[in-house]
Order: structure tokens, then sequence, then C-alpha cells
């Protein structure tokens, strides 16, 4: 079983011509909302790609937490440790998507910042995922008490102590986020995986790079939870015993699956289409 530790939004979409530079208006494009969190998304991902898993994480006691919760009902991801928090909204993210399939955002985190340690200390924890839209002290606290594999998303990128580095097998970053956090991601010898967007990925252990893999060429639609996508195929592909090039290439297939149709959590694939892909590529 999985515990992912991580953010729960609604996502508030605008497809438009481009993205919008500072100061600028742009018109004409199509609304859509879908449920997302970088959370949410990699605990509905690893589901739909045949891992057993439960999110820990929290809402607000308001209209848009049932939104942001139906695919994961749907999906089967275990939701008990998910709390209704009174007098908070549900943290939304405001997205601009541009024809090309490049997105910007904006997260307003609501009740997503009201986790506390005191949430996870009960909870018997075997593999774990997590990701910085929550409070990093109830990451380093479910940490702690993981007894398996733990894999840390360093997104968004922020200032960590060195402690929840130190704890994590796996870290996963991509090029921007791997800059700000430089050489600390290698010091405590864990997996470091960095995507590269449409270049693929690569994955480094003890300062080395040890497999590297480029993805298949699809029609990229919407790129927004490509990373969470290729976060939680590398992670269970690495638990199922994978060879780490043979984990990278799984992940790298699921990140551009992903891409090719629009929202977050819609747009996960399933361990069928992933395989299928891999088996033509
Ligand atoms: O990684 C994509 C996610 O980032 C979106 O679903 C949005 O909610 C933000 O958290």
């Amino acid at each position: 079983m999985i515990t992912v530790v991580g953010s729960i939004n609604l996502d508030i979409v605008a497809t438009g011509p481009h993205l919008p530079r500072p100061g600028e208006t742009v018109t004409n494009a199509r609304l859509a909302r879908h449920p997302g969190g970088k959370g949410a998304n990699q605990a509905l991902a690893a589901k739909r790609l045949g891992a057993e898993v439960q999110l820990v994480g929290a809402v607000g006691a308001d209209d848009m937490a049932t939104e942001a919760l139906h695919l994961l009902q749907e999906g089967a991801v275990e939701l008990s440790n998910v709390s209704h928090i009174n007098g908070e909204t549900t943290g939304a993210a405001l997205i601009a998507v541009s024809a090309d399939g490049e997105n910007q955002i904006v997260v307003c985190p609501g009740a997503n910042n009201s986790l506390r340690p005191d949430d996870v200390d009960f909870l018997p924890i075997e593999h774990m995922m997590g990701v910085l839209e929550v409070p990093v002290p109830v990451l380093i606290a479910a940490m702690r008490r993981a007894t398996g594999f733990v894999s840390l998303n360093l997104a968004p990128a922020l200032p960590v102590p060195d402690e929840l580095l130190a704890e994590a097998d796996l870290i996963s970053v991509n090029e921007t986020e791997a800059a700000v956090y430089g050489d600390r991601l290698h010091a405590s010898g864990a997996f470091v995986a960095v995507s590269l967007g449409a270049e693929g990925a690569v994955l480094w252990r003890g300062g080395k790079d040890i497999a590297l893999a480029a993805p298949p060429k699809v029609h990229v639609v919407d790129t927004v939870g490509a990373g969470d996508t290729f976060t939680a195929a590398l992670t269970v592909a690495l638990l199922e015993g994978r060879a780490p090039d043979e984990a990278l290439r799984f992940a790298v297939t699921a990140g551009a699956l992903s891409c090719t149709r629009p929202g977050a959590q819609p747009s996960l694939p399933s361990r069928r289409e992933v395989d299928a892909l891999l088996a033509t590529s």
C-alpha cells in the first residue's frame, strides 16, 4: 500500500491562444474545471497504474471539495484520512494553458495548509509519496513512520530542511526545481529523477547518471499533471522491482500519455495504455 501525503485542489483552467505576459489580457479562452493538486494527481496516477493507494490530505467543507474528490472516489483511492476543515476553502489552482500545451499555474492552498503532523501520527505507513504543497512538518512526520520506500516530489520548489531530503529513497524534480536545489539533491544517495519535458528524463544515484529515457512521440494537448504522472509511474515501477532504466522508460511513457488529453486527473493513463504504448515504441 502506498500512502500519498499531499495536496487536493480544484483546477480552474483557461485554455487560450497563448499564455499572458505580465499585464496582458488574453481573451477567447475556454473554461474548464478538473480535479487536481499534486498529491491527489499522484495518488490517482499510482492507482490507475495498479498500486493500492490511500491519500492523506485536507479539503474545505464546501462544494469545491465534492468536485475535487470525485475522480479519486471513482478511481477507488482510499480517502478515509482526508479531513474536511470547517472555515477553510478547498485548495484551488488557477491554470492558463496555451494552444501548444504549455501552462502557468497559481495555487491557492486553502485547506491543504491545515494538515498537521497529528494527521499522520497514528497511521501505519508502508510506502509513501509526498509533495511540497502540504506543510513540511507533516511530510517529515509521515516519512519517519514509513517502513518501506519513500518517494518525495520536491514540487513546487521551496526552501526545505536537509532532514526532509535525507529521509527519501527517490527524489523527483523538473529541470527548474533541480536548479534550485542543486547538489543537495544528491547528498543522501537516494535515486534522483529529473524530468526534462519533451527530452524525457534522467535518473541519478550517488551523483552519477545511471539511466536516460526519451519519451515516445505524442501529440501534446496539455502538460498539466505530466510531472505527477511521471513521479507516480516511476515510484510504482521501482516498487515492482523493475531495473532503473526500465522503470524510467515506463515513467516517461506514462508522462507522455498524460499530455495527450486535457486536465490533470482526467488525463492520467491506465496501466493498459502505458503497457500498450511501451510495446509499440
Ligand atoms: O502538477 C499539476 C498540479 O499542480 C495541478 O493539478 C494544480 O492543482 C497544481 O497543484
